[in-house]
């Protein structure tokens, strides 16, 4: 695991959207990029539509396929993910909607539905980068205390404390959806780069044991730790538990070096 601390929420969503940037330039022909909703990765995806205006960063080709979404909300609807994606990403770049993918919170058979997102991103290739957040209960996607490590696309109960967490999203906490559509910590697992970022000090705790605490259904986001090649981008408020805080801006040094020598 890589873990790069930032000094705030503006330089990790830069970095974060270099790196996606490097990536989708490395298969110029059908990336697939695997996207979140949620506060955190809104700058990410700001300089990702600066870099499309001003820099021509071309998605024409990209393919993308987002983590989850609320069961019962339509596409149009103001709180579902699906309009959250198109206000704050696809509606702003040149990505062919047809090759977006949101799970659809109102399929009249979601557990169909749920094999069937899993066999279009096969079909798709694979993901080859995900973007991820991280819950205040520690989950990724909708992957909350308790989820199967090994778990696939399907139907989640929400926590009362993501319900609670999200509440502020919506008139009153009593309309925040009970269920969601999500891929699970298995579909997650299988993407060739993982890319979570997170910010403030109410992550600070919850990042400290997804990094370095034991790898448990409790915290599903700590199954990073086996992940091949998962990128953790932090602000130093979220940093702030860390153990190894200092080892890991050592590193960042190093490889700066080794980057310069070359
Ligand atoms: P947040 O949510 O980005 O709004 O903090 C993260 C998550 O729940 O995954």
């Amino acid at each position: 695991m890589e873990v790069f601390i930032e000094k705030d929420y503006e330089e990790i969503s830069r970095k974060g959207a270099e790196i996606v940037a490097e990536e989708m330039k490395k298969k110029p022909e059908n990336f697939v990029l695997g996207l979140a909703t949620g506060s955190t990765p809104v700058g990410l995806y700001k300089e990702l539509i600066r870099m499309h205006k001003e820099e021509g960063l071309d998605f024409s080709k990209v393919t993308t396929f987002n983590l989850d979404e609320y069961c019962g909300l339509a596409p149009d609807h103001e709180q579902s993910y699906h309009y959250f994606m198109d206000e704050n990403l696809f509606n702003h770049i040149n990505i062919d909607k047809k090759k977006v993918h949101v799970p659809d919170g109102m399929a009249e058979d979601p557990e169909a539905f749920c094999q069937e997102y899993e066999k279009m991103i096969v079909e798709a290739g694979g993901i080859d980068l995900q973007v991820l957040g991280i819950g205040g209960d520690g989950h990724i996607a909708f992957n909350e205390p308790g989820s199967s490590l090994g778990s696939r696309t399907r139907v989640k109960t929400l926590t009362q404390e993501t319900i609670e967490d999200n509440a502020r999203f919506f008139e009153n906490i009593d309309n925040v959806p009970k269920y969601a559509i999500t891929m699970g910590v298995g579909t997650i697992m299988e993407a060739r780069i993982c890319l979570l970022l997170a910010n403030g000090a109410k992550k600070a705790e919850v990042l400290a044991k997804a990094v370095e605490g034991p790898i448990t259904a409790e915290v599903t986001a700590s199954m990073m730790q086996l992940h091949r090649q998962a990128i953790v981008i932090i602000d130093e408020e979220a940093g702030a538990r860390l153990k190894r805080k200092d080892y890991y801006k050592h590193v960042e040094k190093m490889a700066d070096l080794l980057k310069k020598k070359k």
